[in-house]
């Protein structure tokens, strides 16, 4: 059989998703009795108990399919963001709404448009879609730099990728810059602003996507229960986007996306907004329990909005092996100068600064 023949041109030279390695995996080859796993941007506090309690009310019923559209939860993220509930959709994570957004717009030989290094998602979606992707380098700081990122904008370019925080990095765009560069992109453009660590930004000049989205301009805003919710599991993402935009969504996604669970978790975790504050601020503290560590370390770190640090590295793959050797498991970015790190309990950020301590005392410095 040719597979090559069967399989479609563009396919062939992707990679699937790399999800990073597991805990079973590591504690075969270093021994450590804990292993930390601080490597998929994952919180460790766990659902809130509001949405296990929904989640457990729901269990004998699971022999139904969902309800088919995420009602309940598009009317509560509708209602609690003044916004038309047409113009909320709710994907398996927003990842599964990244792809559906391209699907509905990628023509093959159309250009994306995103920095780098950002979500590695964005890449491939506009391979799937057979899209020419544009990367653009950050600019100094680890920022995104919007004025290349204008000028690498085409008449073919379809969507343009804005992640904030940007997801290695940390950084942001501000308030004062996204409106600049909102009044520059041309109206052919899709923006696709990911704000996955929202809810976990501090810095007042960190922008809410929300207040530039009208349901007219050609704007997607995308959030999810994944992150600062703790429901990663359940994989449960929304977005707003124009309605148009949002029926051809409909139109294309598979007609029971969001499990029942995730749904009713999703929605029961909305209420709490005490819990998103405290886990907010514990964040805080854990950075900048991180930052002040990896200072005394001698450590380059990258300062971050988001729930994880970017360190930066001439040695990635030895630091990164000898970390695992110490139990702790970061993000690397295939042998590229630098590791993530995500924030932890207090006791994995011990753990963390512990371990480079270890790595530091080895090799040298890191
Ligand atoms: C920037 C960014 N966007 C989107 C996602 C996807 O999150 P999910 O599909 O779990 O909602 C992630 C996950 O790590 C991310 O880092």
């Amino acid at each position: 059989m040719d597979w090559d023949r069967m399989i479609r041109e563009e396919l062939h030279p992707l990679v699937p998703y790399p999800p990073g390695l597991r805990e079973d995996q590591v504690q075969e080859r270093c021994g450590s009795a804990t292993i930390v796993k601080l490597s998929s941007n994952e919180h460790p506090a766990g659902p809130f108990p509001s949405a296990i309690a929904a989640i457990t009310a729901e269990l004998g019923c699971l022999n139904r399919y969902p309800e088919g559209s995420s009602e309940a939860l598009r009317a509560a993220l509708a209602a609690r963001h003044d916004v038309p509930v047409d113009q909320v959709v709710v994907g398996a994570g927003s990842n599964e709404l990244l792809r559906l957004v391209g699907q509905v717009v990628l023509r093959p030989g159309d250009e994306v448009v995103y920095a780098w290094p950002s979500f590695v998602v964005y890449p491939m979606v506009a391979n799937i879609f057979g899209a020419t992707h544009v990367k653009v380098p950050l600019a100094e700081g680890e920022v995104h730099d919007l004025e290349a990122m204008l000028g690498a904008i085409t008449e073919r370019t379809r969507i343009v990728f804005l992640c904030n925080p940007n997801n290695p990095t940390g950084t942001i765009v501000t308030r004062e810059a996204l409106e600049s560069f909102l009044k520059r992109v041309p109206d052919h453009v899709l923006l696709v602003l990911d704000e996955a660590y929202f809810e976990f930004a501090t810095d007042p000049a960190y922008p809410d996507g929300l207040d530039y989205f009208d349901g007219e301009r050609p704007l997607v805003v995308l959030r999810t229960f994944s992150k600062i919710y703790s429901l990663a599991g359940l994989r449960v993402g929304y977005g707003f986007a124009p309605a148009r935009l949002v029926r051809a969504i409909d139109c294309v996604r598979e007609p029971f996306n969001v499990s029942t669970v995730s749904q009713v978790a999703a929605l029961a975790s909305l209420d709490d907004e005490a819990e998103v504050l405290r886990r907010r601020e514990e964040n805080q503290e854990q950075k900048t329990y991180l930052y002040s560590g990896f200072d005394r370390l001698g450590i380059s770190w990258v300062p971050s909005e988001a729930n994880f640090v970017y360190i930066k590295t001439e040695r990635p793959v030895e630091v990164f092996e000898a970390l695992l050797a110490e139990g702790v498991i970061v993000r690397d970015f295939g042998g590229a100068p630098a590791l993530r790190v995500t924030v932890g309990t207090p006791e994995e950020s011990r753990r963390v600064v512990e371990a480079f301590e270890a790595v530091v005392t080895r090799l040298g410095s890191v």
